[in-house]
């Protein structure tokens, strides 16, 4: 047994959840900060400190309304110590130590990253050790093997923007609004539409796309991604108004969906065999996953994705990730709130 509490504030979602055994939720509100930050077209880190501090208390108040917690009966309290906003990371850090105090439980700290994988075990499925990792959020556009909690190699990570970035900043040129992953594929199904493209059939379009392919020339050995050169494509295409926002929309998506399925291929061709969890925000979407499920099912490999609303970041994840370390009665390596950089990668590999 392990009845938990857990804090989320790493980025721009403040969320509470009391979670059994790392597995079953039971009860677990998100309060999405879209409204403080849509109108700067991204995350202002000071605004999101503020919006945590506010609707912390408000959010553990709906928990304990439900299930009046006394001292004593959590096993323990979890939270997200790194990487993320500094300023966020220590509200929701010191709200959790002050609920540990009080509810005289352990904290135990999680790597926001580990915890994204490990939000598969919400949804019926354990965490197959060794398994690729496949991370795309807003933060982050890494793959890792998994090799147990807290040993994680990092197979290749991001040269500049995250997947989510990249969708986002789009969404601002083309002016389709924050967040801008689901705005993007909105419009990219709208040219679909259009077109009156079959589902799964994407590819017909692909000789009229005017963006490159992304690091076209990659090795099959490496694993990298890289954003930046496509954004600036489409802020010349998007200035030249020769084309469609739907239209823009589309092939942009179409080019960041192939990039994530080369880069899981050349995984796969590195660890054939492989499970792979795929997870993050930018997981919502659908295109994806099928590009995703297409890549595995040809490699002969199996595809875990969490349900979408454990994609993005929510509090009941970070349990299920404090779990892993809870049930094997290890100390977390992540107990402190770490100050290094925002969302880079800092797992110690072990191998
Ligand atoms: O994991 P996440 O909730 O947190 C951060 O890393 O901040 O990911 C948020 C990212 C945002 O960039 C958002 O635009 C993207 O996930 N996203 C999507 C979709 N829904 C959210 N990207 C593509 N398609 C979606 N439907």
């Amino acid at each position: 047994m392990g009845l938990a509490l857990a804090f989320e504030s790493s980025c721009d979602e403040t969320s509470v959840a009391l979670v059994e055994d790392g597995r079953r939720v039971l009860c677990a509100p998100v309060y999405s900060q879209l409204r403080e930050h849509s109108p700067y077209g991204g995350i202002v880190p000071e605004y999101a400190s503020r919006a945590h501090l506010e609707k912390f208390s408000f959010l553990l108040k709906e928990i304990l309304v439900q299930y009046p917690l006394k001292p004593g009966v959590l096993d323990y309290v979890a939270v997200t110590t790194r990487p993320g906003l500094i300023g966020a990371l220590l509200v929701g850090y010191h709200s959790a130590l002050a609920c540990a105090r009080f509810f005289r439980a352990p904290l135990i700290g999680v790597h926001h990253l580990e915890a994204h994988f490990a939000a598969i075990r919400l949804c019926g499925a354990e965490l197959p050790y060794p398994a690729l990792g496949l991370l795309l959020s807003g933060g982050n556009s890494a793959l890792y093997l998994l090799r147990g909690p807290g040993e994680v190699e990092v197979l290749g990570d991001t040269a500049d923007d995250a997947a989510g970035e990249a969708l986002d900043k789009a969404a601002q040129i083309l002016g389709l609004g924050y967040p801008g992953g689901p705005a993007i594929e909105r419009a990219a199904q709208q040219y679909r539409e259009l077109r009156a493209v079959a589902e799964g059939a994407e590819a017909e379009l692909d000789d009229e796309n005017p963006f490159p392919i992304i690091l076209r020339d990659l090795p099959r050995t490496e694993i990298r991604f890289s954003f930046s050169g496509i954004k600036t494509a489409l802020l010349r295409l998007a200035q030249s108004q020769n084309h469609s926002t739907d239209f823009l929309a589309f092939h942009y998506q179409e080019r960041i969906v192939e990039h994530a399925a080369r880069n899981l291929s050349h995984a796969l061709w590195r660890h054939p065999g492989l499970p792979v969890i795929a997870a993050g925000g930018v997981l919502a979407n659908q295109r994806l996953r099928r590009a995703l499920a297409k890549v595995c099912q040809s490699q002969g490999s199996s595809l875990l994705i969490p349900e979408l609303r454990f994609c993005t970041d929510n509090a009941a994840m970070v349990a299920a990730a404090a779990q892993l370390y809870f049930e094997r009665s290890m100390p977390s390596p992540f107990t402190q709130v770490s100050a290094d950089k925002s969302f880079l990668p800092i797992w110690q590999s072990k191998v």
